[in-house]
């Protein structure tokens, strides 16, 4: 069985007080939770100070962006070694990131390729527009975004897929459970075509888009969701402890 991850997306939210606040109260909810890996993705600003608090308990850091250039001059720039020193994960080809920071499939692939160099594992984003979506691209957009971002990468279960279709970000609007498991299905396939199977099957592959405490339960209990990147209800400790929880209770049931 592949272990379930929740992983939290705070995008652009959260000073450093607000963050520490926000781990003091969350900690002690999910401090006993195991066989749930849960990842928390704060502002860059914010890693440092919460490093420190989560050392040592189930909660995993991740960040929400990098760049693919270890150093030099790139200013304003993140390396994935300055991550490595402050947290596992990487948030990659998030839509936010396409749509207002021209990210391609290409630069996209470099840095998953970058992450791997210093084992940062990748939560690496793919998800169709809404007009895609409503003219029957979905399938082709997403086969694109995978093998693009996937170029050149050696076959690995160290990463995160997650599966967001961009009309279902911050809009209220999650796809239904049915229709977020067949396009994970879908990814999947493509993940055997690219890896083969021993290694595809291994790969967890999360649904993200609009999930709350009150919708997540019906769409982990799809047995292709492998767990959810979570960004508005991740910063409400309640919430966000809420849906670890209810994963662990769907994912430990069967
Ligand atoms: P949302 O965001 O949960 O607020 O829709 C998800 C994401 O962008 O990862």
């Amino acid at each position: 069985m592949r272990t379930p991850v929740i992983a939290g997306n705070w995008k652009m939210n959260n000073c450093v007080q607000e963050s520490i606040k926000f781990i003091k109260t969350a900690l002690p909810m999910i401090e006993g939770i195991l066989g749930v890996e849960i990842i928390l993705c704060p502002p860059f600003t914010a890693l440092h100070a919460i490093n420190k608090m989560v050392f040592n308990t189930s909660l995993k850091l991740g960040a929400q962006n990098m760049y693919f250039e270890t150093k030099g001059a790139y200013t304003g720039e993140i390396s994935p070694v300055m991550l490595r020193e402050l947290c596992d994960y990487v948030i990659l080809g998030h839509s936010e990131r396409r749509l207002y920071f021209q990210e391609t499939d290409e630069l996209i692939n470099k840095k998953i390729l970058s992450a791997f160099e210093v084992k940062l594992i990748p939560i690496f984003c793919v998800g169709e527009r809404l007009i895609e979506n409503e003219s029957g691209q979905t399938q082709n957009v997403i086969y694109k975004q995978l093998t693009a971002g996937l170029k050149n990468v050696t076959p690995s279960s160290n990463i995160i897929i997650a599966y967001e279709p961009v009309w279902a970000i911050g809009t209220g609007k999650a796809a239904t459970a049915i229709e977020a498991n067949e396009t994970i299905r879908l990814i999947r396939e493509t993940l055997i075509q690219l890896w083969g199977s021993l290694v595809a099957k291994q790969v967890r592959i999360l649904y993200g888009g609009s999930i709350t405490p009150v919708n997540i339960a019906e769409l982990l209990r799809q047995p292709e969701l492998d767990g959810g990147l979570v960004g508005g209800a991740s910063l409400k400790a309640r919430d966000f402890t809420d849906i670890v929880s209810l994963a662990y209770k769907i994912k430990h049931a069967r």
